[in-house]
């Protein structure tokens, strides 16, 4: 599937995005080893999440989807997963397959985690070396999936500090840490978004966080609990800079957004580079902050994007490069190597896909300079990542022509409903070839 983004007058609008992904991927995971019930609403049917959904109920638990976004899980308590009768597959979803390892270390079976073509080449030694010190076993491919886990209770509680800030390595020891004897302790370089530990605190956990230590206690159950599911600001994101581009006097209001202070640093580079963002409504879903966003079309300026930042806007990259390709002056990332490591290669991808539309790029290894300018029409490959997909049409709706985005099928991971979402603010966005089942 590609999409074709023409030239677009992005009009006054109030829209929502789907819910949030990290957030849904752990409603299902603690929900479904909490005991009782877990309700889910503003689930994201995604196929990340989905995947997840797959695997938890492979293991015994029973999962209800009444409706797309309304979930309910019977957890089976800590112990009372049951080892799957062939591998899980968890598709596209590092954050599935990172998180389940941590889980399945504490499990007294075996399980084989594997994936497609771009998760079984992302790097799992950073979850393996933390969990086999704890006591599980797990084998891979030179450090790759398929992973193969024989997990052990209880494990030995550590005390660790992660080499590179990942919130998704951080939660694999914490919920390993749920089925070890003893405090796990984890530090941070520098601090990642939160949901696990605001969702393991709701179920009951004694978790405590000070900075960017987090440490919890082993052997404690947890209760099911009520989980209404912010819209993913990473989704938001898509459509807060096709408004602030708009070079039309453009509104958009995007509703009930997750404003997790660990997730926002996309609004404040984008402020600090001249959009015009506002948080309105500020109110919780349970412990997480969520408001509506108020964004109006404005001119971007480039900046140099302070490297603290980075982890709290982790995702939002490949749409930054593109307002940094649409911002007067130069802009520059530092500090971004671990995006070389995502769905795709992403400072590649987006410097490939930003110079085939026009705009010069110096890539380093780290970061890059973008130059502002203008995009023209062109092809852009997507190289089978959702967010540089989705990056590209917002390019797409203010270049001079129309602009191809090839294989965006990757899309319907995160933001199954983009481009209807981006058409109902004026986004002139067609969706041509198969969708893959
Ligand atoms: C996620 C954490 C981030 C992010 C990913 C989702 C999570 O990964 O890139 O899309 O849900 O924990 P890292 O923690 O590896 O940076």
């Amino acid at each position: 599937m590609n999409f074709i983004v023409e030239p677009s007058a992005v009009r006054n609008a109030t829209v929502s995005v789907p819910g949030d992904k990290s957030i849904s991927h752990r409603a299902l995971m603690l929900g479904g080893i909490a005991k009782g019930r877990t309700e889910i609403s503003g689930f994201l049917a995604g196929e990340d999440c989905l995947a997840t959904l797959g695997a938890m109920s492979a293991m015994g638990v029973s999962i209800e989807q009444p409706e797309v976004t309304r979930i309910v899980v019977h957890g089976v308590g800590l112990h009372g997963l049951r080892a799957p009768s062939a591998a899980l597959n968890l598709g596209n979803s590092g954050t599935a397959m990172r998180l389940m390892t941590g889980l399945l270390s504490g499990q007294s079976f075996s399980t084989v985690l594997t994936g497609d073509a771009s998760l079984t080449a992302r790097p799992m030694q950073r979850v393996i070396s933390p969990l086999s010190e704890m006591g599980a076993i797990i084998e891979s491919n030179s450090g790759l999936p398929p992973l193969s886990i024989t997990g052990r209770f209880p494990l030995s509680a550590i005390d660790y500090l992660l080499p590179v800030a990942s919130a998704q390595v951080k939660s694999a020891v914490l919920l390993a840490g749920l089925y070890a004897r003893g405090t796990t302790i984890v530090t941070e370089p520098a601090v990642t978004r939160d949901h696990t530990e605001r969702m393991l605190a709701a179920m009951g956990a004694a978790i405590e966080v000070s900075g960017a230590r987090v440490s919890i206690d082993g052997e404690q159950g947890l209760k099911g609990c009520q989980v209404t599911v912010p819209a993913d600001l990473s989704s938001a994101a898509f459509v807060i800079l096709a408004t602030l581009l708009a070079k039309t006097d453009a509104e958009v209001v995007i509703k009930s957004v997750g404003v997790n202070p660990t997730r926002t640093g996309v609004i404040d580079i984008l402020q600090s580079m001249g959009g015009d963002i506002g948080l309105e409504n500020q109110r919780w879903f349970g412990q997480e902050p969520v408001a509506d966003i108020r964004v109006r079309s404005s001119v971007l300026h480039g900046r140099v994007v302070d490297p603290a930042l980075v982890s709290l806007a982790i995702d939002e990259f490949p749409v930054l490069f593109v307002a940094a390709a649409a911002a007067n002056g130069q802009t520059v990332f530092s500090g971004i190597a671990e995006l070389r490591v995502k769905e795709s290669d992403r400072i590649a991808s987006m410097a490939t896909g930003l110079r085939a539309l026009g705009i010069e790029v110096d890539e380093f290894e780290d970061g890059a300079t973008v130059h502002g300018g203008s995009f023209c029409a062109g092809t852009v490959p997507s190289n089978g990542d959702h967010r540089v997909a989705m990056s590209f049409a917002v390019a797409g709706s203010v270049a001079t022509g129309a602009v191809t985005i090839a294989d965006v099928a990757a899309v319907n991971t995160s933001f199954p409903e983009f481009s209807e979402c981006m058409s109902s603010i004026g986004v002139s966005i067609t969706a041509t070839g198969e969708s893959r089942q």
